[in-house]
């Protein structure tokens, strides 16, 4: 992209005049430190601030995954924008005026049109479903709607809702008198085409809700029928302004309250959300009738430190809940989880019981991993039978994590100390398809050859990538448990790195290494996360405290196996000193053979 001399003039204005500060404080709480200002990231999984921003050279940077820049940079990875799009808006913002079509051209200048072409459509749509909403006679219908719903009328204006009305060509015709390009308000998806020519309007007789990204932009609408019919709410499709994984229903015009309480109530449903504000709750957001994502996370992350999930209290509710849970434990985000009674949504649960009663709700949410965990010990029991029936249930849920391997160690790690088995016991009930991660088929050969357990290889991946830890994992018992030649000779060499050559990387360890084991550590060491050094602290004291359990029954079976041999040899002395040890473990002296 060249840059001309005009817009690069254009750029410094606009940078003297968009304080750092204030753009990045928008989504991210950031707090002082020094001269500095610190925040969590919001481009990777974190819980300890190593975001910083730097006012004196308004910039920014996170130490944890390397992301920095000035405050371009900033909105175009945030708001995944182009150059001239994050030019635009913050010159508007911070009105500074752009030169007619700021120099440059190009492909970033055309795809920032277009997209503005995108939100000038759903802008005009909502401003013509607003007005009829407020005043058509032909609205009569949706407004006795809402208002049997409950909606006040001062938050169908905040929300600016609107009425689609029951006709083909409303906005085919109302756009271009607007002057508007029809071909964009079908790249926005307000209308289709029609297979002979021309165009029909997508939303007819819906309540319309305009869809906000965090720069309060109209990126889509949702549409509820009025009354019973199918599809009860109808979507904008995805186009170049319309993510659905990245947007939250109502964040932005309640993320002062989210912000305010650190807290956000994730509601299903858009009317859930309205009820929420009618009885004075206002920190809430909903996702548009999809799975929460990563990305959705993230940015709550940016406004508050919890989340509630507040779900009806149906399986529906329940497998939403469940789904979510291996996301905010990789995201290390904490959530809790309410599940509404009977069929109940928080709508009509408001509607039924009031506000306080929610607040009760409220009050009693749990720990999302803990429920989840709770009902599944509530059905099984914690029997062997139970633990295993456990285990085989946690298996989609370990699938349904898919690739993404720093989500599926956390998880397993934490649900295999909680029921006190090993974390390769867990993944033994799923397919090794779901659990190994991908790799190259070649690589997964190489693999092959080299014979390790599951739990040998969970051990050592996480090792090889940090092997500072190994001391502390032999001194818990590791030999014991690494049997196989192969993850033998990977320890050794392992153990005969000096602290220098720790420090140094990964290419002695590499070096020292031939076949089978050299592709697996290769591997390694390029599928492995760079962990913070909270999650490494956190991945190594779960896998410590397994090695710890598991250990001591390795030792306490060659114990016993030993005494067994005394007792044939009539070797009296021996057997004396092998039960001595016995006695010892069970008296939690960690003894070794
Ligand atoms: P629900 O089916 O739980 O509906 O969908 P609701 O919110 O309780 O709807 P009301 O109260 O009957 O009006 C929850 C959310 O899922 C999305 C919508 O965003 C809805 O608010 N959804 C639902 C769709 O996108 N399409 C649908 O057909 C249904
Ligand atoms: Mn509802």
């Amino acid at each position: 992209m060249t840059t001309s001399p005009q817009r690069a003039e254009t750029a410094r204005l606009v940078k003297e005049a968009a304080d750092i500060v204030t753009v990045i404080g928008e989504h991210v709480q950031l707090k002082r430190s020094g001269a500095n200002l610190k925040g969590v990231c919001p481009f990777h999984a974190e819980k300890t601030p190593s975001f910083m921003v730097q006012p004196e050279r308004q910039t920014f940077h996170c130490f944890g995954c390397g992301e920095g820049g000035d405050v371009f940079t900033f909105v175009m990875k945030y708001h995944n924008l182009t150059f001239p799009e994050a030019l635009q808006e913050l010159a508007q913002r911070f009105n500074v005026t752009l030169p007619e079509r700021a120099g440059g051209g190009g492909q970033d200048q055309e795809q920032a049109q277009k997209r503005q072409a995108l939100l000038d459509a759903n802008e005009q749509a909502a401003i013509l479903y607003h007005r009829l909403l407020l005043e058509a006679p032909e609205a009569a219908d949706a407004r006795a709607y809402l208002a049997k719903r409950g909606v006040p009328a001062e938050l169908a204006e905040r929300f600016r809702l609107g009425y689609a009305p029951n006709r083909w060509d409303f906005l085919v015709k109302a756009l271009p008198t607007a002057g508007l390009d029809l071909e964009m308000a079908l790249a926005a998806g307000l209308i289709v085409k029609k297979e002979h020519g021309g165009f029909y309007d997508r939303f007819r007789d819906r309540v319309q809700f305009p869809i906000l990204n965090l720069s309060g932009q109209i990126v889509g609408f949702g549409g509820r029928i009025l009354g019973d019919g199918q599809p009860k709410y109808l979507n904008s499709p995805e186009s170049p302004v319309f993510e659905k994984g990245r947007v939250l229903f109502g964040l932005y015009q309640n993320r002062e309250a989210v912000r305010q309480a650190r807290r956000c109530l994730l509601v299903e449903g858009n009317f859930d959300l309205l009820a929420l504000l009618a009885h004075g709750f206002a920190n809430a957001a909903a996702p548009l009738g999809t799975a929460l994502t990563p990305a959705h996370i993230r940015t709550l992350k940016g406004y508050c430190d919890e989340t509630i999930l507040l779900f009806d209290g149906d399986t529906a509710g329940e497998k939403a809940a469940t789904r979510a849970v291996p996301l905010f434990l990789s995201e290390q985000v904490t959530a809790r989880v309410v599940l509404l009674p009977g069929s109940h949504d928080p709508d009509t649960f408001l509607a039924e019981y009031g506000a306080e009663e929610l607040t009760k709700m409220l009050a009693e949410a749990q720990s999302l991993p803990e429920f989840f965990f709770a009902s599944l010990v509530r059905r099984h029991g914690l029997t062997v039978e139970g633990k295993s029936r456990i285990v085989s249930e946690l298996g989609p849920v370990i699938a349904a994590i898919g690739d993404n391997q720093m989500q599926r160690t956390v998880f397993v790690a934490h649900f295999s100390e909680k029921l006190g088995i090993a974390p390769a016991q867990m993944l033994g009930g799923v397919s090794r398809l779901a659990v190994l991660p991908r790799a190259a088929s070649s690589v997964r050969a190489a693999d092959q050859a080299l014979t390790l357990s599951l739990q040998e290889r969970q051990l050592l991946e996480f090792l090889i990538a940090y092997p500072e830890y190994v001391e502390r994992f032999l001194a818990a018992g590791l030999a014991d448990l690494v049997t196989s030649s192969g993850a033998t000779e990977i320890l050794a060499r392992l153990q005969a790195l000096g602290g220098e050559e720790q420090a140094a990387g990964s290419e002695y360890l590499l070096d020292s290494l031939v076949g089978p084991e050299r592709a697996f550590v290769s591997r390694v060491l390029l599928n492995t996360p760079a962990y913070s050094v909270e999650q490494r602290e956190a991945i190594a004291g779960d896998q410590l405290a397994w090695l710890a359990r598991e250990g001591g029954r390795v030792r306490r079976e060659r114990l016993t196996r030993l005494l067994g041999e005394a007792q044939q040899a009539n070797n009296e002395a021996l057997c004396l000193e092998l039960m001595a040890r016995l006695r010892d473990m069970d008296q939690g002296q960690g003894v070794s053979v």
